[in-house]
């Protein structure tokens, strides 16, 4: 591939684009499979587009592409996944990036400012991609024809705008913040409802507000297209087509004459393209050589209405189809509002939008009938009698779509047309009185309802009914019913379901006698996951459609028009009003924090350090750094197998062997050197698996080749000979491992310590439950950025290594230990980290290992950027965890006694696994048990090595506290609110529990926050008003609870160092890592404070403006240590403000001489005359943390509402308040947004995400496909955080509490992490308690081995013992606990009069 500039060299057939106004003419391309995202990341200066899951996924990789019409002298903006859009395709157009938008030098877009000022970019890697999603709704808002929007704003919508980023993943912000600052551009937005920002106060007013933020300009919303392209459009837009194995014909007999070409050559046939979305399922691996753009072929771009129906090309993309059909039914005949307005609302829930801007109907269609795509567009299509015209060979047919997906599967020189949608009928007459009616409605049930979620089960129902007054009732004429993606061939018409309603009246009996037929006609497949849980959902969507008829069968006409109206059951919000049109994702927030001025501008919610450069594109994550000469990339060959032997690694022959630089085993380790991946105090982990695999995902080779492309597809083809006669069998389950004693060692010092006497506990108890179980699986890190390294040699045997690290000093020792090299020859640099969560710790040392031992033995640079897939498999993630409990306890709720018995999966290396149990301990002593015991095992097994995740051990730690109070409460009918309250500590009891963590006694805070709570989420009260929908409601149940978290966090230490250079400004350097926590920033704050008594002009917040916090550089600051435990942020902190206290002691005798001589002296002229005078003004530091107040408690507690459809376990979070203690917070706008970020990574463990493996202990969620992680959808309805500033604690950093500390090393803060992700799954439990026949679940409730949905809300939990009480969380029966988190994409709104936001600042202190 090569490029050259706008002006000359220009060869006639060139590929030519622009980028950001840029001309790109390319004459070759190494392959027609290349991908725009490729080419932008590699041969472009635009590094912005991000690589997170290569399927279209996760929207990091988002662009705006802009195609110009010469004919029509038009140009059409829209998003695309760069990941999957083709090279090939963007000939002649226009691509932006948000480098393209704005940037540091020359201004930013206000849309970078924005994201930036509502602290919308904690890691970054994400927020490029939001920016461009966001961008191209503006656009097309702007472009559209609707009144001129209030000066300041946008034609955009509240809810366009939130909708615009609907498809992106965040794994950090919790969303909220983002979908404020894409809602500040919406004409319609109430300035009132915007979140805490760093543009205005609360108290200011609406036009203050406006004037205060990055003003938007119409010139902000128009997208520019390059001149120098249009006039090459103009004369000519083809480029060579041989020379690029990329045809473009415009003919449909062109098309076929291309593929005739092709007809004996096997190799060659061609591959039809369009959006080349498929290939994000069906992963190319670039078998086909050639390939045909069906784009420009006029007869397959149509769409055609006649008065029969529409017909809608098979190259129209999903959205112009949306658009065509929503054309269509405005205004029209109700039947069509009804169907083709359904469809439209349906194609909507398809993929996100960057994706259905770029695939098409016809790919769809022809990906569901060729290789069965369980699709939606189908189900829909089938239900309303579509038809497709096909084309093979010279014969052109039209057939309805139900028989084409009947026949053999397409093949591959056939193409699809069009597809034919008729305009619904109504058949009349069947009685003079009659009123006839037609219904049309589509349903499906999904993990996420708008992003990007495959369905578990979709159906499409049409009916054509009459309500007739002599049969007293309504009568069927007519249905379709249509059902798919339930692990189906294809969509299926239930043709016997039919049969049996056709023509008969509706009555209770028909109805179940139908709901019988389609349990017989909708069988998944064998393996189908959540085979039971498909069944009941087409089960139930048939009562949904039809059990509205029986239930008012009078009024039926009564609501219909004209006696023509179609209602459906998801117009209505509630059980009786309608719903309003696309309501809000986020109807309301509020956040409350109190700033303290105290030690200015320290506690100042200032926002994120380098946010603007993160939007803008402009930061430098490891793959960002450009590609040192002769640079080569790795890809690793993993095992499959859990214990076996390794008797040979086969490459494909189908990859060029001249890509392929060499195979990299541990038999590579140099002499002296050591095959280690990672090590801790507590053990190490092996680079490669030598002769033996022990577990499925081990590393056991590095491919190393030209490109990452060609690693990547070396590594996916290789092949590795196994043995395993003679083997033992391997460990893979905690049973196995116990039978075995397979464990790992518990030091001492990290045993957690029992309390009380247990047994006497059992004596005093009036009722007990004995040995009930409780499963928990695992969980993926999910950061957007892969694991990353890059390798350099350096002269003298040294290694520099970038790496995306949480603890570069520990992937310098095990790199030099690899290597067999003094530690001085290591040097580990990193820079940020593109979301961590703890993977980036010890799962990342191995990445950064393998290059080094690569680069090392090869002598060239050798970087790796993992895929998703390969991460997935190696990451371990969290500790599943399978937990037995015995409790006493007397009749009033009060708990005497605790037994527990925890057996953990840590997998096959000690990593961290030893802290586990004293973490889980420490959060389970939330309580006050009374007496508690207990008997931890850490396992050893065949599984990847399980490593810290946010909150490790936390989580289920406090998860099993709850459940245990749960239970109690249910044994006694009690509220759980209130057994909740019986057992909170009390001073007495928090330091019997404790001990010396608990710190003063009035720092515990718990009895007045859990008071708080209780007022400001109005709790009593909401409470009564569930009981009362509950009482009236039958289908939809609602729960809330209330949670409290004692989380216990220790400090450890940590280096710094500032240095003061001759202009004034000020480099800092830190052991904590950058990782979105907003790190850099508190320190910034920090130094700025500590620094502030040598300002002698008294602006020391021009300070803050001085300083840069730059990379970690394991040979500069050494003992860094780990980032992470939740207080690397303050330990810097404090840190630095030591270096700074040097500093302030070397300058202020100077500064009081100069003061005395001239009157005043500004910083500049200080720091000069310190230079001059030889001032060493440089320092470092490290803290050590005071013995006696290293381990101290963070207080907090939340409140969730939540309702669940028990038709379909459709969940939807209603609203959370959260309170939380942050003493004196750092940086309260830093520390919100970890809170929230983290309690939506709590949803996602407690309702969506499933980390699943085969039984051979193998990944297979291993992508964007299967593992789904919150988005804008799922995050609750209202969402309102309050911060508390509680006094002063005086053995901590600035009287901060664990806020900014918490948040700070695996951005994990405790209610987040702990509490809240019960507080989102409690309430859900307690909603189904009411429900008697949810199909539905959620996944967090794991079955006993941790793996799958089902224990509790299936009620799994055995009670026994004296009293076994009642079996709570009963009532969702046995399939549907835990079987997803099953969603829908009408989701329940709130009521207008709950649509507003809050954010409160308190101000404290005063300002210096
Ligand atoms: C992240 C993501 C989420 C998705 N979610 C959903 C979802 O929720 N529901 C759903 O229904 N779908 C979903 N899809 C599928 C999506 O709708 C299809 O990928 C898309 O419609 C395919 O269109 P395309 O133009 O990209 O086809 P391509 O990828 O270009 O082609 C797909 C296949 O069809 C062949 N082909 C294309 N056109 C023709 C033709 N005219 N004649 C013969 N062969 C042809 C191609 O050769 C190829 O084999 C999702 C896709 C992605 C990437
Ligand atoms: S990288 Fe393209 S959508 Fe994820
Ligand atoms: S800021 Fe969104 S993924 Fe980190």
């Amino acid at each position: 591939m090569d490029e050259s500039g706008a002006s000359g060299g220009s060869r006639k057939g060139n590929l030519v684009l622009a980028v950001n106004g840029q001309s790109f003419e390319l004459s070759e391309v190494d392959h027609p499979s290349t991908t725009l995202l490729d080419f932008l990341r590699l041969n472009t200066p635009f590094k912005s587009v991000k690589l997170g899951c290569g399927e279209g996924g996760c929207g990091a990789c988002v662009v705006l592409l802009s195609r110009y019409d010469a004919k029509l002298d038009r140009v059409e903006d829209y998003s695309v996944n760069s990941c999957l859009t083709l090279l090939g395709s963007v000939n002649g157009c226009s691509v932006t990036t948000t480098e393209g938008l704005g940037n540091s030098r020359d201004g930013f877009h206000p849309i970078h400012q924005r994201f930036s000022g509502f602290h919308a970019s904690q890691c970054g890697f994400c927020t490029p991609g939001m920016c461009m999603s966001f961008y191209s709704s503006l656009v097309n808002a702007e472009k559209a024809e609707r009144p001129e929007p209030p000066q300041g704003f946008s034609k955009l919508t509240a809810s366009e705008a939130e909708r615009a980023v609907a498809g992106n993943l965040c794994r950090c912000t919790g969303y909220r913040p983002i979908a404020d600052a894409c809602k500040s551009f919406a004409a319609d937005v109430d300035m009132e409802d915007l979140g805490l920002n760093s543009f205005w106060k609360k108290s200011d007013g609406s036009e203050e507000k406006i004037g205060k933020m990055p003003p938007f300009r119409r010139s902000n919303g128009m997208s520019m297209f390059p001149e120098f392209l249009k006039e090459r459009m103009k004369s000519s837009k083809v480029m060579d087509e041989k020379r690029f194995s990329w045809y473009t014909p415009v003919t449909i007999r062109e098309v076929q004459s291309l593929l005739e070409d092709s007809v004996n050559d096997k190799e060659a046939i061609p591959k039809l393209v369009l959006g080349n979305t498929g290939a994000g399922y069906y992963k190319d691996m670039r078998t086909t050589e050639k390939y045909i753009d069906l784009r420009y072929v006029s007869a397959l771009s149509l769409i055609r209405k006649d008065e029969k129906g529409i017909e809608i090309g098979a190259a129209v993309s999903i959205s112009k189809a949306i658009e065509a059909l929503r054309e269509e039914s405005a205004g029209k005949s109700k039947e069509l509002v009804v169907t083709f307005g359904k469809i439209a609302d349906h194609l909507e829930k398809v993929a996100s939008r960057f994706v259905r801007n770029a695939a098409s109907i016809g790919g769809n269609i022809v990906m569901a009938q060729r290789l069965g795509f369980p699709s939606d567009i189908v189900t829909v299509l089938l239900a309303a009698d579509s038809g497709v015209t096909i084309l093979s060979k010279t014969r052109q047919e039209s057939v309805s779509l139900e028989r084409f997906l009947g026949m053999d599967p397409l093949d591959s020189r056939s193409i699809l047309v069009n597809v034919t949608i008729p305009f619904p009928e109504i058949s009349r007459n069947l009685e003079p009185k009659a009123r006839d009616i037609l219904l049309f409605d589509t349903y499906r049930a999904a993990p996420r309802p708008l992003g990007n979620a495959l369905p578990y089960l979709n159906a499409a129902f049409m009916a054509d009914v009459s309500s007739s007054e002599t049969l007293n009732g309504v009568v069927i004429k007519r249905c379709r019913l249509a059902f798919g993606a339930y692990g189906t061939k294809h969509s299926i018409r239930a043709r016997k379901v039919e049969e049996t309603m056709t023509g008969k009246v509706l009555s209770p009996s028909l109805l179940m006698k139908a709901m019988e037929a389609v349990r017989m006609t909708i069988i998944p497949a064998d393996g189908t996951a959540h085979h039971e849980y498909r069944i009941s959902l087409a089960v139930s969507y048939l009562f949904k459609f039809f059990g509205r008829l029986l239930d008012f069968p009078d009024q039926v006409p009564n609501v219909c028009l004209d006696g023509q109206v179609c209602f459906s059951s998801e117009d209505t919000d509630g059980e009786n009003g309608f719903q309003r049109q696309n309501p809000a994702l986020l109807s309301s927030s509020r956040q409350i924090v109190e700033v303290n001025n105290e030690h200015f501008p320290v506690g100042k919610p200032i926002k994120k350090s380098e946010a603007a450069i993160q939007a803008s594109g402009e930061a430098v994550y490891v793959d960002d750094i450009p590609a040192p000469p002769s640079c080569l990339y790795g890809a690793f060959v993993y095992s499959t197998k859990p214990l076996a032997r390794i008797k040979g690694i086969m490459l494909s022959s189908n990859i060029a062997s001249s890509s392929v630089t060499a195979l990299i085993t541990f038999k590579d380790i140099p002499k002296g050197g050591e095959n280690i991946g990672s090590l801790t105090i507590f053990g190490q982990e092996t680079l490669f698996a030598d002769e033996l695999t022990r577990f499925a995902g081990e590393r056991v080779a590095f491919v190393v080749a030209d490109s990452q492309k060609h690693a990547n597809m070396a590594a996916e083809s290789s092949v590795i000979d196994y043995d395993t006669d003679n083997l033992d069998p391997p460990i893979l389950t905690v049973e196995e491992a116990v039978e075995k004693s397979s464990f790992f060692d518990v030091p001492p010092y990290l045993q957690p310590e029992e309390v009380g006497d247990v047994s006497k506990g059992m004596e005093e108890a009036e009722h007990m439950i004995l040995s009930a179980k409780i499963g928990l699986g695992s969980q993926y890190y999910f950061y957007i950025e892969n694991q990353t390294a890059l390798a350099v040699p350096d002269e003298d045997n040294c290694m520099v290594v970038y790496s995306s690290s949480q603890c570069p000093e520990y992937a310098h020792d095990t790199i030099a230990k690899c290597l067999g090299v003094r530690g001085h020859n290591v040097r580990v640099i990193s820079r940020r980290v593109g979301g961590g969560f703890g993977g980036k710790s010890l799962r990342a040392i191995p990445v950064s290992a393998a290059c080094a031992l690569a680069a090392h033995t090869l002598r060239r640079p050798v970087r790796t950027y993992l895929s998703r897939k390969t991460d997935m498999i190696m990451a371990g993630g969290r500790h599943p965890m399978k937990v037995t409990y015995s409790v006493g306890f007397k009749t009033g709720g009060k708990i005497t006694a605790l037994r527990i018995e925890v057996l953990i999966n840590a997998g096959i290396s000690p990593d961290v696994s030893a802290i586990i149990p004293q973490n889980f301990i420490a959060t389970l002593k939330k309580y006050d048990w009374g007496a508690l015991s207990f008997d931890i095992n850490v396992c050893k097994t065949n599984h990847t090595s399980k490593s810290a995740m946010r909150a490790p051990g936390e989580v289920q730690g406090t998860y099993i506290a709850e459940s245990i109070i749960e239970h109690v409460a249910s044994v006694l009918s009690l509220d759980a609110d209130d057994v909740r309250k019986a057992n909170l500590h009390t001073v007495t009891s928090l330091g019997l529990f404790y001990k010396d963590s608990v710190g003063d006694p009035d720092e515990y805070t718990i009895p007045s926050i859990w008071d708080k709570l209780g007022s400001t989420a109005d709790f009593l009260r909401r409470t009564e008003m569930i009981e009362e929908f509950n009482r009236v409601n039958i289908w939809r149940k609602r729960g809330i609870s209330r949670v409290p978290i004692v989380h216990e966090v220790s400090l450890r230490a940590t280096p710094g160092k500032v240095s003061i250079l001759r202009d004034g400004s000020i480099i800092v350097e830190v052991g904590g890592i950058e990782i979105g926590q907003g790190l850099w920033t508190k320190v910034k704050q920090m130094v700025a404070f500590a620094l502030s008594s040598l300002v002698c002009d008294g602006n020391s917040s021009s300070l803050l403006e001085k300083i840069r916090v730059v990379q970690a550089d394991s040979l500069s600051l050494i003992q860094g240590g780990f980032t992470a435990g939740s207080t690397t942020s303050e330990a810097s902190c404090q840190a630095v403000r030591m270096s700074c206290d040097l500093l302030v002691g070397r300058l202020s005798p100077l500064k009081d001489k100069l003061k005395e001589h001239h009157g005043s002296v500004n910083w500049e002229s200080l720091i000069l005359q310190a230079h001059m005078q030889s001032t060493n003004m440089s320092a470092s530091s490290f803290y050590i943390p005071e013995f006696g107040a290293i381990r101290y408690l963070n207080y907090g507690a939340a409140a969730s509402e939540v309702e669940i459809d028990v038709l379909t376990g459709e969940t939807t979070i209603l609203r959370t308040d959260i309170v939380y203690d942050c003493g004196k917070s750092l940086n309260p706008a830093v520390d919100l947004g970890q809170i929230e970020g983290a309690f939506v990574q709590g949803i996602g463990f407690f309702m969506l995400e499933e980390y699943l493996t085969n039984e051979e202990g193998l990944t297979i969620t291993e992508g964007t496909w299967t593992y789904k992680i919150p988005t804008l959808d799922t995050i609750p309805k209202q969402f309102n955080v309050e911060i508390t500033n509680t006094g002063s604690h005086r053995h901590r950093v600035l009287s901060s509490k664990g806020s900014g500390s918490t948040f700070v090393n695996s951005q994990s803060f405790p209610l987040g992490e702990v509490s809240v992700r019960l507080l989102t799954f409690l309430p859900v439990r307690d909603s189904f308690r009411g429900a008697a026949a949810a199909p539905g679940g959620v996944s967090a409730l794991r079955d006993e081995d941790g793996n799958k949905g089902g224990e509790e809300a299936g009620g799994g939990v055995e009670g026994g013992g004296k009293e076994r009480g009642g079996v709570r969380g009963g009532g969702a029966g046995d399939d549907a606990g835990g079987e997803g988190g099953m969603r829908d994409g009408w989701g329940g709104g709130l009521p207008e009069a709950q649509s507003h936001e809050e954010n409160i600042i308190k101000e404290h202190g005063t300002q210096r």
